[in-house]
């Protein structure tokens, strides 16, 4: 593998700085970014066999480094929009794994095109956004994938997935899951909707809901930026990995329980068995918001959030994480797992 061709550029002993936005300054021994699907099936065979670990990242924003990566760190650098077909209702557009996941959805809500406009301002890459099944205010990613492009890590092959084979769920699928590490996202086919299909059922977006004519694919995405940037920390200000943990599914029995000692505790209704809890709500009563644990805090606007205020190491992050959950697991005898990704 030559250290930099048209299709890959390879860096030895690459600060991670950048490529993670709880900002952690881990280091990776080798760091290749390619261009082409050509370029990544080249990295994939010259790595094969030597035995080193290899960690495939999008822009680092579901990842904590838990400390220097000895191994190689790949990262797509393919990058199209591709206009597919569209007829009356719909369009289906291709998009290249390394496309920052907002500046296409910036893209379909210029053209007025509905499906993506709720999942603005998500941090992140298309790859890793199918593969993570990321999801905001009443919409999963999964509602608008028709078909995910892979290559698969063992034989350099190629391999489409229809959207039912992603096995995708709450913030899960077979890439993250039964597959996890087999095969390398190189491009997601979207359908999205070319007349308004809207989901305005979240709190503060309601108030889009009455009027008529129905709310543009832009006047959505406003919203969406207006409510995040109110509840969340900008990556380039203040490093997080957003949601840290996930939001737990519990019996209806422990529920029930929980609502004879507490009153009023926020839930989802999933199906008559389990119900869905805030993580943030769990936290924020066992006293976490705005708490600091070395470099590491609790932001103080959501405590879902664990943010790196003061140059937090790894370790700072993992140990108030782990305070967290252990102090849920008492107080309310519920398991809390990360929604990020421990490296
Ligand atoms: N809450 C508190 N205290 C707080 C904040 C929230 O008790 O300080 C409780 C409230 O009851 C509130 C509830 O938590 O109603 C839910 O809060 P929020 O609406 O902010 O959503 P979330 O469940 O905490 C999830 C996603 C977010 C996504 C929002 C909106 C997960 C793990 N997180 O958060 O996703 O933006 O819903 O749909 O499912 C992410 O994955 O990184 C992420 C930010």
């Amino acid at each position: 593998m030559r250290n930099s061709n048209h299709h890959i550029t390879i860096r030895q002993h690459h600060s991670l700085r950048e490529h993670n936005t709880f900002g952690l300054d881990v280091v990776a021994r080798q760091f290749i970014d390619y261009h082409s699907v050509e370029g990544l099936v080249e990295v994939l065979s010259a790595l094969r066999g030597r035995g080193e670990p290899m960690l495939h990242i999008g822009g680092g924003s579901n990842l904590l480094f838990t400390g220097d990566f000895e191994g190689s760190v790949l990262h797509s650098n393919i990058k199209f929009v591709d206009y597919v077909s569209r007829d009356s209702r719909e369009i289906v557009v291709r998009v290249g794994a390394g496309v920052v996941w907002d500046d296409f959805c910036a893209e379909m809500a210029r053209n007025n095109y509905y499906g993506s406009e709720n999942l603005s301002h998500i941090p992140g890459e298309v790859g890793a956004s199918a593969i993570q099944n990321i999801g905001a205010y009443g919409v999963e990613i999964n509602s608008i994938i028709q078909q995910v492009e892979t290559i698969e890590v063992s034989t350099g092959k190629p391999r489409v997935f229809g959207v039912a084979e992603c096995e995708y769920a709450y913030r899960d699928s077979i890439f993250k899951n039964r597959l996890q590490g087999q095969y390398i996202v190189t491009a997601v086919v979207y359908r999205l909707s070319t007349v308004p299909v809207v989901h305005l059922d979240y709190g503060p977006l309601q108030q889009l809901r009455p009027c008529e004519p129905v709310p543009t694919a832009q006047e959505i995405r406003n919203a969406v930026i207006a409510i995040r940037q109110s509840k969340l920390p900008e990556p380039a200000e203040l490093g997080s990995a957003g949601s840290f943990f996930k939001n737990p599914v519990v019996q209806v029995a422990v529920f029930r329980q929980l609502a004879a000692d507490c009153d009023d505790v926020p839930h989802y209704v999933i199906n008559e068995d389990t119900v869905k809890i805030p993580a943030a709500w769990l936290i924020d009563q066992c006293g976490w918001k705005g708490k600091s644990h070395g470099g590491a805090a609790v932001y103080d606007k959501q405590p879902l959030i664990l943010v790196n205020r003061d140059h937090a190491t790894p370790a700072d992050i993992m140990e108030l994480a782990m305070l967290i959950k252990q102090s849920v697991q008492e107080k309310f005898n519920i398991t809390l797992e990360p929604e990020v990704n421990y490296i």
